[in-house]
């Protein structure tokens, strides 16, 4: 919906593109120490530089994350591709690629696939809530707090009527940009549910089904409900 910040979606215009290992490498430079604008549970993020000048931040997944590289690449990869809303981090390029490597293994040398993973977003130059909020000195005006939180509801309103469930929302995961709007980030533990999901998760389908033979929910508190769960 236009009022909500949601925007038009159309394929060509919204998918992201696929990018070569040794590009994100030349534009980050070599993943630089001094490039790094953050880490999560999930890798490092460096920022990088376009050609034509133009700032991103590229995710150099973790191969000790809590969730295999894959599956965190794959959720956040399908779960964002598509999506269009200001209040949702923008994901402009992946990268996947492998190399082979000689690895010496128990006193033998051997060929190996090392594989790289990759996500690359629009840059947000205020950075985390976190660190606007917790970090530093924050005298962050009442209207500044207010006019986030309703974005953050904003996104995930949108989210939830997909329905995508994020799982991991908290303040480094959101990001600011240099108006302070809110973008909801980091999908890597999120879920997309539809049928198939519905019956892998009979827990989640089961207390929706509890909750909807109650008179409490309306499609709003349903979708909270799912939310929390
Ligand atoms: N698009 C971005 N623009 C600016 N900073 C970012 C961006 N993406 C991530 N960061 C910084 O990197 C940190 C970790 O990013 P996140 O996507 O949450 O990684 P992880 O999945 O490892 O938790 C964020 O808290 C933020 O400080
Ligand atoms: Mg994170």
């Amino acid at each position: 919906m236009a009022n909500n910040g949601e925007k038009k979606q159309t394929v060509l215009s919204t998918l992201p593109k696929d990018l070569p290992l040794d590009f994100l490498r030349t534009s980050t430079e070599q993943f630089a120490k001094e490039r790094i604008i953050g880490t999560g549970a999930f890798g490092t993020v460096y920022m990088g530089t376009m050609p034509d000048g133009q700032t991103i931040a590229v995710k150099k997944l973790a191969e000790n994350a809590p969730l295999p590289r894959d599956r965190a690449f794959t959720n956040e990869v399908q779960n964002i591709m598509a999506l269009q809303h200001d209040n949702i981090v923008k994901l402009v390029g992946y990268c996947h690629e492998g190399q082979k490597k000689v690895v010496l293994n128990n006193g033998r040398y051997i060929v190996a696939d090392v594989y790289e993973s990759l996500l690359c977003y629009e840059y947000l130059a205020m950075g985390s809530l976190q660190k606007n909020l917790f970090e530093g000195h924050s005298n962050m005006p009442w209207h500044t707090r207010f006019t986030i939180i309703k974005g953050i509801c904003n996104g995930l309103l949108f989210l939830h009527r997909i329905p995508i469930i994020h799982m991991d929302l908290k303040p480094e995961n959101i990001l600011l940009d240099h108006n302070m709007m809110p973008k909801i980030a980091d999908f890597g533990l999120s879920r997309l549910f539809g049928q198939e999901q519905m019956f892998m998760y009979p827990m989640l389908q089961f207390s929706i089904r509890i909750l909807c033979s109650t008179n409490v929910p309306t499609g709003d508190t349903l979708q909270m409900f799912m939310y929390i769960f």
